[in-house]
């Protein structure tokens, strides 16, 4: 019962310390926002945006879902991408997965889960996309930990291959697409270095990656 008015408390003490070290760092933010950085990132609790790269309000521009999937038919996706691209004009997008993440995983069991198995589809095509590397491992584990690296490359190649993302590179903007994964166990984030900064790098950074991975 006491827990909502302690949020409202730790908002309070939160809003008068960011105060304290900047007294117009509200104001300055309630009128702009300039994020450089796209997060596309599991919805998972343990992954939260800003405090695992230590940035501030107004520093990253976030897309939540779970297990970071880019479909090219989701318009809440779709949109967050166009308004960072377009409006903001991030130079980065990251998307970010993490080693033990419960969708993965899901996605690698057959239980009827509901509606989220139509979600869960979506890797469940990158298992079967890379069913020759995976199978091979024997450790469920170190094979779950592929797929979870597997699926952010497969997601970043995704944001690639958007209008929005198509059409920024058209017209030269500077942005750079990136895959990143992390972990639950020590904190730490790993460049899976599918780092891609215009379409024709796309094949061989894709290309690179799942060899790396596989
Ligand atoms: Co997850």
């Amino acid at each position: 019962m006491r827990f909502l008015p302690q949020l409202i408390e730790n908002n309070r003490s939160w809003a008068d310390s960011m105060t304290q070290e900047d007294p117009d760092f509200f104001k300055k933010l309630a009128e702009k926002q300039t994020p450089e950085v796209l997060w596309i990132g599991c919805a998972d609790s343990r992954v939260p945006a800003n405090q695992i790269v230590g940035l501030i309000p107004g520093e990253v521009f976030v897309h939540r879902n779970i297990a970071n999937v880019v479909v090219h038919t989701d318009f809440n996706c779709l949109s967050v991408i166009e308004f960072a691209v377009c409006v903001l004009k991030v130079k980065h997008i990251i998307v970010c997965g993490h080693y033990g993440c419960g969708g993965v995983k899901a996605a690698t069991q057959n239980h009827h889960l509901g509606l989220i198995d139509n979600w869960l589809r979506h890797i469940r095509d990158v298992r079967q996309k890379h069913d020759g590397v995976l199978r091979i491992i024997g450790d469920d584990d170190e094979r779950l930990d592929r797929l979870c690296e597997l699926n952010v490359v497969e997601q970043a190649l995704n944001v690639c291959h958007t209008t929005v993302v198509q059409e920024a590179w058209e017209r030269a903007q500077t942005l750079a697409v990136h895959g990143w994964i992390y972990g639950l166990q020590d904190g730490l984030l790993r460049d899976l270095n599918v780092t891609i900064n215009d379409p024709e790098e796309i094949a061989d950074a894709y290309r690179i990656a799942t060899d790396r991975i596989g």
